[in-house]
């Protein structure tokens, strides 16, 4: 629960996907899959994929700067960098994400919290600028599945997709628009395997589809009523709804078990995939440009992956800038 005056504010978007185009048809040629199958039971057409010579921590970079733009800002007082696909365990992207914008000696590090990267640092962010610990933020959620994912495994290989949202935050009060005014998040590590990636020469990412679908559902409506809780709203008072978009089913049933009209749901995945961390902002940058997402809307923020690990947030959307850019 968010109790200070003082939160964070969103104050620019950015957003960088990788300029490569993978659709069904392509996938389906090398693949046992079809393009019917994927759409069907994703909603996916197409994914971006990052040549050898892009890493999450370039596509992390150029949104970062993006968002800066968006924001018109030079300095910030910290970087946050959600990832789980890290170019290298150690050290973290951060520190590497602020050199390269030439921010300077600011504390820089990492959350690893999977799909729910973006909105667990959101909430880290938050808290910092609540605490008065950090004025302006830069938070950048940066993703590089095609690393992670077997090329030849097709129950996985069709979800996934790179590339990279970021979001300044600011320091502000609760009535202005863009405050982040609640969170919710949570984690259930026994639920561990049901998706992991051992990394290294430990093989590929590995998912147990179904039961990881039915926790989606569980968790992103069940994370989202207790974020409506915190901040008062009835279901029928939010316009926006952004969920992580790992697939169109798990959307329309949890606003369905929400009660939510479908079309308050942002659904951006059709040409993107599944990006993990990276899948809310480029959602809000998706409905910033096609105008479901408009200033004054209350919107509610929800997403689940691995770990097992959700959050939500809620706010009410700022007049902000967004950039975008491809590489
Ligand atoms: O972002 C992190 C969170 N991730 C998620 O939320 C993803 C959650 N899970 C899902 O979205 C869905 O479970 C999937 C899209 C991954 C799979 O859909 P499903 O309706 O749960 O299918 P299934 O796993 O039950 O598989 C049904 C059939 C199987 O064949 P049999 O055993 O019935 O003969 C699979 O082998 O579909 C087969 N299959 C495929 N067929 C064609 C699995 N992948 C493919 C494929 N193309 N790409």
């Amino acid at each position: 629960m968010i109790t200070s005056d003082q939160t964070a504010v969103l104050a620019g978007l950015g957003t960088c996907l990788p300029v490569g185009e993978e659709d069904n048809a392509a996938l389906s040629e090398r693949l046992d899959t079809s393009d019917s199958w994927i759409r069907e039971r994703t909603g996916i057409a197409a994914r971006r994929i990052a040549g050898p010579d892009v890493s999450m921590r370039d596509l992390a970079v150029a949104a970062g700067e993006n968002a800066l733009k968006a924001a018109g800002l030079a300095e910030v007082d910290a970087v946050v960098v959600a990832t789980s696909t890290p170019d290298r365990p150690l050290p973290a992207a951060g520190p590497q994400v602020a050199s390269s914008l030439g921010l300077g000696s600011v504390p820089a590090f990492d959350v690893s919290a999977a799909c729910s990267g973006f909105i667990y640092a959101l909430a880290v962010s938050a808290g910092l600028i609540g605490t008065g610990l950090a004025g302006d933020i830069l938070m950048v959620a940066s993703e590089k599945y095609s690393r992670a994912v077997d090329p030849a495994d097709r129950a996985t290989r069709v979800l996934f997709g790179d590339g990279a949202g970021a979001a300044v935050l600011r320091s502000g009060r609760r009535d202005e628009r863009g405050a982040v005014l609640a969170v919710d998040w949570g984690s259930d590590g026994t639920g561990r395997d049901l998706i992991h990636w051992p990394g290294g020469q430990g093989g590929y990412l590995s998912m147990a589809g179904k039961r990881v679908y039915l926790k989606a559902i569980e968790h992103m409506t069940s994370s989202t009523l207790r974020v409506l809780d915190q901040c008062g709203w009835a279901i029928s008072e939010v316009d926006t709804f952004v969920p992580h978009q790992a697939n169109m089913r798990i959307i329309r049933a949890v606003a369905q078990q929400l009660s939510l009209p479908e079309d308050r749901a942002v659904c951006a995945l059709e040409r993107t995939g599944n990006t993990a961390g990276a899948s809310i902002p480029l959602a809000l940058a998706h409905g910033q440009a096609n105008g479901t997402i408009r200033a004054g809307d209350r919107m509610v923020l929800t997403a689940f992956g691995a770990g097992l690990a959700w959050a939500s947030a809620a706010l009410v959307w700022p007049e902000i800038n967004t950039v975008e850019s491809e590489l």
